[in-house]
């Protein structure tokens, strides 16, 4: 089971990459280990999303990586937050996609749903004013 979840992740964020989704570039599997290409500076890794001062620049990026990976990789997160969101010089970095399901899969819209409420809900909480998560969804799947 722990190896077909390294392969299923492994093949999310795979599909991430060849979508142009700024997430975690995976390098291969080896039974039940992911090795994935390191984000961070001197064995430090990068700061999440939670660790950081955030701005509208971030729910902006933020909610676009949940766009993309719906149109572009054809996949919903399912666990998108802002512990799964690296901060870098760079912009954000999505990675942890071993819950992630096909657009197709019946509860998709569910969980892009739930994604979309869980990081408005923390940008909120940071005293960000933010868009109607039902507006977001609709515009992502129509
Ligand atoms: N490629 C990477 N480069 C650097 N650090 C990483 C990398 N992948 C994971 N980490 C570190 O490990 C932490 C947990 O990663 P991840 O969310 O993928 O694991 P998890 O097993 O799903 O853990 P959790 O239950 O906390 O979500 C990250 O917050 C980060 O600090
Ligand atoms: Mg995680």
């Amino acid at each position: 089971m722990v190896e077909l979840w390294a392969q299923k992740e492994f093949r999310n964020l795979t599909q991430c990459v060849k979508s142009g989704i700024p997430s975690i570039k995976p390098i291969r599997v080896l039974k039940n280990v992911l090795i994935l290409e390191f984000v961070g500076n001197n064995g430090v890794p990068a700061k999440t999303l939670v660790e950081t001062e955030i701005d509208e620049n971030d729910y902006r990026n933020a909610i676009s990586i949940i766009s993309q990976m719906y149109k572009k990789a054809k996949l919903v997160h399912a666990d998108f937050s802002e512990y799964n969101i690296f901060k870098t010089e760079d912009g954000l970095i999505v990675f942890d996609l071993g819950s992630a399901v096909d657009i197709r899969h019946k509860n998709a819209k569910e969980f892009l749903e739930r994604d979309i409420k869980n990081m408005s809900r923390f940008f909120v909480k940071r005293g960000l004013t933010v868009e109607n998560p039902s507006d977001i969804l609709e515009r992502i799947i129509n």
